[in-house]
This record gives structure tokens, sequence and C-alpha cells, in this order.
């Protein structure tokens, strides 16, 4: 076993269940010291209860592991600083944050309630905003941090009826783009998982050999990966059913238009160079676009 956490501290944010329990297990297995965020309620947020975090520490230790429990709901900040603060009073600093609660009210857009879209951005986008503000000062303080945002192929791609759930997903990539230039001086690092697995999530929109493909066993090893010391900054990877991939956003070279050219018409003339996807940038910061386009116009 190459990749190891001995000496370090994770907090696993909705891991009573499914994908999150799995990457729980799997990072006191390789000696971290664990602990395991779930508020315990169903799958569309409502109800709420220590016991299923209760129940993965105590398979934790029953292997002889090191975790303790929380309740935290994500979608609430000072419910994620107490979670931080009660990780730093037992163990004395936080390595790693895994952002993996998530809840979905799936509807189609036409029938969406602004609760149905509240709920879910306030759990995904900004419970993995709550928990990474909450434990950036620690991380900065040690020089040392790993985050992992949880996205979807809903976020970076769609799905029929998860409006809110992927606005929110792909949120949180907007969220790793930002943390990265901030967190970069201080050995901070953010990436993405865009997980597939056969969970209470998933359950009714998949068959019975879909269910057996997708194992949530095979998502965490790129969960593990992505957290590990030696781990890549900046990655978006996709992992289900044994698959692994990443993916970037890229932008075209784009077209200089002259001055008169620069109208609606125009735009309209050049659409196919402008989007000409071959030889593509891709940027790691809203500045070096910026630079780009400059450097177009300063050329002509
Ligand atoms: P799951 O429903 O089995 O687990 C989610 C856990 O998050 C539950 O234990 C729940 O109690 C907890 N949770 C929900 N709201 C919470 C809150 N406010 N505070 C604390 N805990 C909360 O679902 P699954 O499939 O394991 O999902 C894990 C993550 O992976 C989610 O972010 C989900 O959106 C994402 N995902 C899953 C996919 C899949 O194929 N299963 C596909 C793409 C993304």
């Amino acid at each position: 076993m190459t990749i190891e956490f001995d000496g370090q501290v994770a907090i696993v944010t909705g891991a009573g269940n499914g994908l999150g329990k799995s990457h729980a297990l799997e990072l006191a297995k390789r000696g971290a010291k664990v602990v395991v965020n779930d508020f315990g309620g169903a799958r569309d947020g409502s109800g709420g209860s220590l016991s299923p975090a209760e129940e993965v520490v105590a398979e934790i230790r029953a292997a002889g592991g090191e975790a303790i429990a929380n309740g935290a709901n994500v979608a609430n900040y000072e419910d994620c600083e107490k979670m931080v603060a009660q990780a730093v009073a037992e163990w004395g600093r936080v390595d790693i944050l895994i952002n993996n609660a998530g809840i979905l009210r799936d509807r189609s857009f036409g029938k969406m309630t602004t609760a149905d879209w509240d709920s879910v951005v306030a759990v995904h986008l900004n419970g993995s905003a709550n928990c990474s503000r909450a434990v950036w000062n620690q991380m900065k303080e040690q020089n040392y941090g790993r985050i992992l945002m949880t996205t979807s192929t809903s976020g970076v791609y769609g799905n029929f009826g998860q409006a809110n759930y992927g606005a929110a997903k792909m949120g949180v990539v907007g969220l790793m783009n930002t943390l990265c230039i901030e967190g970069a001086k201080n050995n901070i690092q953010i990436s993405c998982l865009a997980p597939t697995a056969a969970t209470r999530m998933t359950e009714d929109i998949m068959t019975p050999d879909m269910l057996e493909a997708l194992k949530p066993k095979y998502v965490t090893p790129a969960a593990v990966f992505l957290v590990s010391r030696d781990a890549p900054n900046h990655t978006v990877m996709f992992a289900g059913a044994g698959t692994y991939a990443t993916m970037e956003i890229r932008e075209s070279k784009g077209k200089h238009l002259a001055e008169d050219q620069r109208n609606a018409d125009g735009i309209a003339e050049s659409f196919s160079a402008i989007s000409d996807m071959s030889n593509a940038d891709v940027f790691y910061t809203g500045t070096e676009h910026v630079i780009k386009i400059v450097q177009n116009a300063t050329k002509s």
C-alpha cells in the first residue's frame, strides 16, 4: 500500500451512507483519523439523526481505526465551524476535507419550486463552501490541505429534472477554481470528483445489472488518490464502474475581429472560426484569458 494517511485527520461529510461511508472507511484503513459527518436525513434532506454516522464510526473502530461522529448540517455555517473545532480539539489538525454530503429534489424545471431549488443549492454548493471556509484558516496555518468537492455528470453535462442539482454541482467546480488560486501558497489543493455509483440516490433509476457494476468501492479509489499527499491539483475526475477519466474546461483560440466586424452579423460570419476548438487553450486563472485578449488587441 503506497498511499497512506498516517498522522493525518480527515473530515468526510455525508459519510453515514453510500459514497461518503465508503470514502471514510478507506481513509481510515489507510491510517487517517476520520470525522464521520452525517446529519442522517432522508434522500430529500428531511429528518435527521446521528445514528448513520455513529454506525460508520463503530465499523472503523472495530477494524482498529480512529473515528468520531459529527451530526453537522453542512448547510449551516456555524455547524461546520463546530465540526472543524471538534476535529481540532480531538486531534489537533485537519488535513483532508471531502465535501460529499448531498440531497436530491428532482423535478422538471417548469414544476420546480423555490424550496426545491434553495434546499439543493444550500446543501451541495453552500455546504461545500461552508465546510471549506470553516477549515480554510486551519489548513493555512498548517501549510497543508487537501479538499475534494463532489460534482456530477449532471453538473458538467446536464440531466433532465436536475436543474437545481446540476447548477449546484457545476458551482462547486467554480469554487474549486478560485480556491486553487487562493490556496496555492499554503499547499492547499482542491479537486473535484464526479462519481457514478449505486447508492440510495440512484437506486430507483438503475437496473440490477447497473447497480452491480456501479459499486461505491470503485469510486472511492479516485477520492483517496485526489486527497493524497502527492495528488495532482485542480483535477476533475470521473469515477464509476471501473472507468476513471478527467475533464477540463477549454477555450477556443477565438478570432480577433476588426472594429467594423464587431457586431452580431460579423460574429455570425466568423462563428465557425470563433468556435473552432482545435488548438484550444486551457487556462487556470481568469487573468490568463484577459492577457490573451489584450495581446490580440495589441497585436492588431
Ligand atoms: P447518499 O444519499 O447515499 O449519501 C448522501 C449522504 O449525505 C447521506 O448519508 C445524507 O444523510 C448526507 N447528507 C445529506 N444532506 C446533508 C447535510 N445537509 N449535512 C450533512 N449530511 C448530509 O448519496 P450518494 O450517492 O452516496 O452521494 C454522495 C455524493 O455524491 C453526493 O454529493 C451526490 O450528489 C454525489 N453524486 C452521486 C452520484 C451517484 O451516482 N451516486 C452521481 C453524482 C454525484
